[in-house]
C-alpha cells in the first residue's frame, strides 16, 4: 500500500526559466490540498547540501504565477556532482524527516537526480524546465514558449532595421547544443536562413542564397543562428559573410539572457500549473524517480535515465518548411 508523505521538499535547479514560479505555486497548493507540507529548498542542489530549507504555505505563493525567475533561487551545483555532496544532501533530508522531493530542472539536474536516487532511498519526481526544450519525455518544457516569444518579438524589431537599410542580420539565440529555439523563432519570423546544430550548416550555401537576391529591391536577410551551431556563433558566421559579401552591410545581435527572463506566457503558466500538480499526484501515487511530462496533452512519466540519455529530435516537418520557404 502506498503511504502519502507528510511533507515533501521542492527545489529549482539549473538555469532559471519563465514558468518556474507557476510550477512552484502549483506544487505548494496541490500539496496543501492533499494535506502535505512543502519544504522549499533554496538555491537548488547547493541549498540541499547546506540544508537551506523553509516551510512554504499557500499564501506565500500568491501573486506569483505571472513572475519570471524562481522565488526559490537556483544554482548549477558542482558539489552535487560528487558522491560526498550527494551524501551530505541526503543527510540534510533525513535529519529534516523528508523522504520525498520534487525537482524542477533540465538534463544536468536530472542526471544528478538519477545518481542521487541510485545511491539513496528517496522518492524523487522531476518537472522539466528549460528554455532549450531538449528533454526527452515532454513535448514542451517550462520556459520554452516564453523564450521563443521573447526572441520572436526581438527579431521582428530587428527586421524593421534590416528592411529599412537592406541589411543582413545574424541573430544568435540560446539553446546550448539544441536548435529548438532557433527553429521555432526562425520559422515564426520568416527568417531567410536558420542555422542549427542538428543539421550541417554550409556557409557557402548561405552565401549563394544571399547572392541570388543581390539585385532585388529587397536585399535584407535575417539569419537565425543557434548558439551551438557547429560553424560557430553569430559573430563567427558574420566574419565569414563579410569576407565573401563585402558589398553588404552586415549586423550581428546576440539575444542572450533576455530570452530567460520576463513574465511567462499563458502556455508556460498553464504547463507549469499542470506539471506542478501532476508531480505532487505522482508522489501521492508512490511513483519513484521519474520526470512528469506532457505528450499529446497527456501526462506521461519518464524514468530519469531515459529523460537524460535520449534526445529530443527537431520536428522534420519544420526542417522541410524552412527548406521550402527559403527557396
Ligand atoms: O540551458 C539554458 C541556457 O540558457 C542555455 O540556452 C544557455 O546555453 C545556458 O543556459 C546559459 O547558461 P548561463 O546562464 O549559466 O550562462
Amino acid at each position: 500500500m502506498v503511504t502519502k508523505p507528510e511533507k515533501l521538499a521542492l527545489l529549482t535547479s539549473g538555469g532559471d526559466a519563465p514558468g518556474l514560479n507557476a510550477a512552484i505555486r502549483a506544487v505548494v497548493r496541490t500539496a496543501a490540498y492533499n494535506g502535505i507540507q512543502v519544504i522549499g529548498v533554496q538555491r537548488g542542489y547547493e541549498g540541499l547540501i547546506e540544508g537551506d530549507f523553509m516551510e512554504m504555505d499557500t499564501e506565500q505563493v500568491g501573486n506569483l504565477i505571472h513572475l519570471g525567475g524562481t522565488i526559490l533561487k537556483s544554482s548549477r551545483s558542482q558539489k552535487f556532482k560528487t558522491e560526498q555532496g550527494r551524501n551530505e544532501a541526503y543527510n540534510q533530508l533525513k535529519n529534516a524527516g523528508i523522504k520525498s522531493i520534487i525537482i524542477l530542472g533540465g538534463d544536468g539536474t536530472f542526471a544528478g537526480a538519477r545518481n542521487f536516487t541510485a545511491e539513496h532511498t528517496i522518492q524523487c519526481v522531476g518537472i522539466p524546465k528549460t528554455i532549450d526544450n531538449d528533454l526527452y519525455g515532454s513535448d514542451y518544457t517550462i520556459g520554452f514558449d516564453t523564450a521563443v516569444n521573447t526572441a520572436m518579438r526581438a527579431i521582428d524589431k530587428i527586421r524593421d532595421t534590416a528592411e529599412s537599410h537592406n541589411r543582413i542580420f545574424l541573430v544568435e539565440v540560446m539553446g546550448r547544443d539544441a536548435g529548438f529555439i532557433a527553429m521555432h523563432t526562425g520559422l515564426a519570423t520568416g527568417a531567410e536562413a536558420i542555422l542549427v546544430p542538428e543539421t550541417k550548416t554550409t556557409v557557402d550555401l548561405l552565401i549563394k542564397t544571399i547572392e541570388t537576391k543581390k539585385n532585388s529591391k529587397n536585399r535584407s536577410h535575417i539569419v537565425v543562428v543557434a548558439e551551438g551551431d557547429e560553424e560557430g556563433g553569430a559573430f563567427d558566421i558574420a566574419e565569414k559573410l563579410k569576407e565573401a559579401l563585402p558589398e553588404y552591410d552586415i549586423g550581428t545581435c546576440v539575444l542572450g539572457h533576455i530570452q530567460r527572463g520576463g513574465s511567462p506566457t499563458c502556455n508556460d503558466r498553464i504547463l507549469g500549473s499542470k506539471l506542478g500538480a501532476a508531480a505532487v499526484e505522482a508522489i501521492i501515487d508512490g511513483k519513484h524517480n521519474v520526470m512528469v511530462g506532457e505528450i499529446n496533452k497527456e501526462i506521461v512519466y519518464t524514468p530519469f535515465e531515459k529523460a537524460v540519455k535520449q534526445h529530443m529530435e527537431l520536428n522534420p516537418c519544420f526542417l522541410q518548411l524552412i527548406r521550402m520557404f527559403s527557396a
